[in-house]
């Protein structure tokens, strides 16, 4: 069984968060194990706890159509959430969920080794671009550690709210050259407190 299954098993009976005790099933995440694309939500919806399958409800049927215009398939990358049960009716994940699940994506991110991923919405963006806001940086890349980071706004925003089906199918169809253009992406300057070393 490939490192990747066997992770996700582990994520299928994890119980690290209260999360567990309202869950049809967990949602671990599916996709390429080699995806150069790494998406990442929020948390698993009605659908996805039904399934144990992400993205697989409107805002799922939303992201396939978004990936059709970059000529991707679900199955060519890999979709996964910052937490991987679903919160009890669908309320926003708790700080201390997130905290518990974090360990399960940072271990994703290890075995898949993307050289890209996509935040989808606040949630999983506060992960990788802590402090900053939404509105500002959706649409602009980062890289640290050879990873390019890049947020968009959640495929469900966009559903609700129709302003911002331009911005995210435009964020959307810079993917391609984003990736073809990985070098040329500046790397994020080290954090403050690391420049006082050289004080
Ligand atoms: N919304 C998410 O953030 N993730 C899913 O898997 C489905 C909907």
């Amino acid at each position: 069984m490939s490192a990747l299954n066997e992770l996700n098993q582990e994520i299928a009976v994890c119980q690290r968060c209260d999360l567990y005790k309202y869950r049809t099933r967990a949602v671990p995440g599916e996709g390429a194990e080699d995806a150069e694309i790494m998406f990442i939500g929020e948390a698993p919806g009605w659908h996805e706890d039904q399934q144990g399958r992400p993205f697989v409800g409107p805002a799922g049927q939303y992201l396939d159509s978004l990936l059709a215009m970059i000529n991707l398939r679900r199955e060519q990358v890999y979709i996964t959430n910052v937490v991987k049960s679903r919160p009890p009716g669908n309320r926003d994940p708790l700080p201390q969920e997130i905290t518990a699940c974090r360990q399960w994506l940072d271990l994703q991110v290890e075995i898949i080794c993307p050289r890209l991923i996509v935040t989808l919405g606040r949630y999983s963006m506060a992960m990788f671009f802590p402090g900053k806001s939404i509105s500002k940086i959706r649409g602009t890349a980062q890289k640290r550690d050879n990873i390019i980071y890049y947020a968009m706004y959640h495929p469900a925003a966009a559903l609700h709210q129709q302003s911002l089906r331009q911005v995210i199918e435009a964020d959307m169809l810079k993917i391609p050259s984003l990736l073809a253009e990985a070098e040329a992406i500046t790397e994020a300057k080290p954090e403050p407190e690391q420049l006082s070393l050289f004080d």
